[in-house]
């Protein structure tokens, strides 16, 4: 019991539950300093530090002791060394680092600590590369099932992507690496991001999709942001003078420096004027261009000194590591290699389980593990950051780690995964050299069905390892669909006919329609693009050594058309254009070709938010729909009793924190966690408001047989909504109901407090 409240506790410590920690950044204590540095510089050396140096490199000074600031992709791992000004891998051999699970794997977790775990350990191997920025994390709110860094990102809610960026951030910033949170702001789809226009109401803005860069800037002292490539209100977000200068500095109080997403700056005036400080990779508009202005008397040398100041202050915060001290080891170090494991174990999700699972090695089973995810490495491919890993664990490898003799393995890949071919389509080919190609690529298909079927027919369970790959989740374009690829659906309907014995093992990053998968298989798992560690996790649960319990940061539709911005047409179809990235790396082999089909006429250029605040299980909740797997889902292999839902108050004013307590037991048969999740639904308020939101939640282990007290606060002020008349966070003094339960879909207790 005592156990429970103190991880509670450290939990609420740790995400430092809606308590902004201070308004004032631990920046500014350079100020002073600082003057004297801008009083020694030139205009030249000043501008020099508002650019690229190089790809990932922006100038210090050297005559006045300032170091060069060195950024580093990427969320989930510390890119590979490439060339200054190219992106070609310079191919040293210790800069493999650790590959950690990815933003959705860390997001199912449902816990802060691993949070701040995840962003030291990626400090710290930033730290022995001698990196001072990690362009990290990726916090856009998970807006369509299809996007294609929905893998990078967090979640559909905003309150638990906070949680976890602020434990992200401390636990990076502590370990003395500044974060880049990014991509800010909107930048919730992939195709056309360097073109769309976002257009969204203030609601929305606010208390969905500002929100966790607000946390993590207000409650972490955030000391870097990455202007996003899009543009949100007819302006690109490195000169968006609402988001830049009246949101970010002026509101939340921001102090560090902005960076352009790489090839996101537009302009010199409208871009420094709105808050950006450093441009890269490049220099075309903060290089000369930025001279030129300055002696036009279009940019004044004290704005210029202001943006340079905020460098500064990121600079002088974060020690430099000397040059002789850095790449001296291999990046990827046991401690962090340990942590990678921990995210990975606690973020696997047992979405069904008809009781086949843990899978019980009784007779030297024979286990025919079927699907080329079995042996996929996830750590890159696809467009954009990956990480050249010191190794990866894949699935079969993990399963064959743990089992040792206790099974007899056969894998068949059953399929061809997708391969990555180059950014905005393939090279155009004759109708009839596509034929051939099509009809080759059947045949092979068909004999690793033949083959894959063949080996589950004999076999005592069928282990069925598929989903998506890094070259179907990717940067720079959204999914078509979110069907498995590679037939995978086709084939695992086949293998059910001969062998109904079937667990099912998704690795992806994104939701997948799971209508065929869910119905043929006893029990389905989501395994995530789950980091170094992923295959010896996975095999961990699997067999029962841990109980299952990662939760679903966002919601498994029914079929994507459910989805919110698909079924109100909000998300602008259209082939991918030239991708901004994608043409900055020159890899963009060809506009779409033939092969593209035709979308509907709309304008793939503006995508406007209409459903508002409605989204993820927002969207489901409000309109009473049928879902294939709620937000929060995940089973374990014990079961838990909740009981005794009290307040320490029946009724709260502005300002006060509601104390919530409860009584959890775990009537299984072994030790587990339970993440219990709090959401508020309003009775009788006088603004509109989603059907219920999330606004607590707490890890807890408990023993078999072992109950505890489990305590959430939800701060009053948390519950405010962005009032768009008046402009500002108001209260809506009515009558809520916390609503507490393992999953939006399963809430078990309910009590009413007042809001006066
Ligand atoms: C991505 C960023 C990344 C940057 C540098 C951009 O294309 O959007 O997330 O940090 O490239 O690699």
């Amino acid at each position: 019991m005592k156990r429970i409240c103190v991880l509670a506790a450290l939990t609420l410590l740790l995400a430092g539950f809606g308590f902004p920690s201070s308004r004032t950044s631990a920046l500014l204590r350079y100020d002073r300093q600082i003057d004297a540095l801008l009083g020694r510089m030139t205009l030249e050396e000043k501008v020099n530090m508002l650019h690229a140096k190089h790809m990932f490199v922006s100038a210090g000074v050297e005559r006045l002791g300032i170091a060069d600031l060195k950024y580093a992709d990427g969320p989930f791992g510390v890119r590979e060394e490439m060339e200054p000004d190219s992106w070609t891998p310079l191919g040293w051999d210790n800069d493999t680092a650790t590959f950690f699970p990815t933003g959705s794997a860390l997001a199912a977790t449902w816990s802060p600590e691993l949070a701040y775990a995840y962003g030291a350990a990626l400090a710290r191997e930033a730290r022995l590369r001698g990196k001072d920025m990690i362009l990290a994390p990726a916090i856009n709110i998970q807006r369509i099932p299809t996007g294609g860094r929905t893998f990078e990102y967090l979640s559909e809610d905003p309150f638990l992507s906070a949680r976890l960026a602020v434990a992200y951030t401390r636990g990076a910033q502590e370990n003395g690496v500044a974060v880049c949170l990014k991509h800010f702001a909107l930048n919730n789809q992939e195709n056309n991001r360097g073109t769309v226009d976002v257009i969204v109401g203030d609601r929305a803005l606010r208390e969905i999709y500002l929100a966790p860069f607000r946390a993590a800037v207000e409650e972490a002292d955030a000391w870097g942001v990455m202007a996003a490539y899009n543009k949100v209100r007819g302006s690109w977000c490195a000169e968006n003078d609402l988001l830049l200068n009246q949101i970010l500095r002026d509101e939340w109080g921001f102090a560090g420096l902005v960076v352009s997403d790489w090839g996101g700056t537009h302009s010199t005036v409208a871009s420094i004027q709105s808050g950006l400080n450093v441009e890269m990779p490049g220099k075309q508009f903060f290089g000369k261009a930025l001279l030129d202005a300055v002696a036009r008397g279009e940019v004044s040398q004290e704005l210029v000194d202001r943006r340079v100041r905020e460098v500064l202050r990121v600079r002088l915060a974060v020690k430099p590591v000397p040059g002789h001290e850095a790449n001296r080891v291999v990046t990827s170090q046991p401690a962090q290699q340990r942590i990678a494991y921990d995210v990975a174990a606690r973020s696997i999700v047992l979405l069904k389980n008809d009781g086949v699972l843990p899978l019980r090695l009784k007779n030297r089973p024979l286990i025919a593990v079927v699907g080329a995810n079995a042996t996929q490495a996830m750590a890159a491919g696809g467009l954009g950051a990956g990480v050249k890993t010191l190794y990866e664990v894949t699935p079969l490898e993990g399963l064959r780690n743990r089992v040792g003799t206790g099974a007899r393995i056969v894998h068949a890949r059953g399929y061809e995964p997708v391969e990555y071919a180059g950014f905005g389509g393939f090279r155009k080919k004759a109708p009839a050299e596509l034929e051939k190609e099509a009809r080759a690529k059947e045949l092979r298909a068909e004999a690793l069905a033949l083959e894959a079927i063949e080996a589950a027919s004999g076999a005592d369970i069928v282990l069925f390892v598929g989903g998506n790959n890094r070259a179907v989740e990717t940067e720079g374009s959204d999914r078509r669909d979110i069907f498995l690829p590679s037939g995978q659906d086709r084939l695992i309907a086949r293998i059910a006919e001969v062998n109904p014995n079937i667990v099912t093992v998704l690795t992806s990053g994104g939701p997948n329609d799971l209508g065929v998968v869910n119905r043929v298989s006893k029990a389905l798992v989501l395994s995530w693009f789950n980091g170094s560690e992923g295959g010896n996790a996975l095999a961990d649960v699997l067999l029962g050594t841990i109980s299952p319990s990662g939760r679903l940061p966002f919601t498994l539709p029914v079929k994507l058309e459910d989805s919110p911005a698909y079924a109100l047409g909000t998300y602008p179809l259209g082939g991918p254009g030239t991708d901004v990235f994608a043409s900055l790396v020159a890899r963009a082999e060809a506009a779409p070709t033939a092969q593209e089909p035709s979308r509907p006429a709309r304008d793939p250029n503006r995508a406007h938010y209409s459903e508002e605040s409605l989204v993820g299980y927002r969207w489901f909740d409000t309109r009473k729909m049928p879902v294939m797997y709620p937000f929060g889902h995940g089973l374990t292999y014990a079961s838990f009793e909740y009981a005794g839902l009290a307040t320490d108050r029946r009724s709260y004013e502005a300002g006060d924190i509601i104390r919530v307590t409860l009584e959890l037991k775990n009537r299984g048969k072994m030790t587990a966690d339970e993440v219990v999740q709090l959401y508020v639904h309003r009775v009788d308020p006088s603004v509109e408001w989603p059907e219920k939101e999330l606004k607590a939640f707490a890890r807890t282990t408990l023993r078999a047989g072992g109950s505890g007290k489990v305590r959430m606060e939800v701060p009053v002020s948390s519950l405010r909504y962005w009032n768009e008349n008046t402009r500002s966070w108001d209260d809506d003094p009515c009558m809520i109901e916390l609503r507490v339960g393992p999953s939006a879909g399963d809430i078990r207790l309910k009590k009413s407090v007042v809001l006066r």
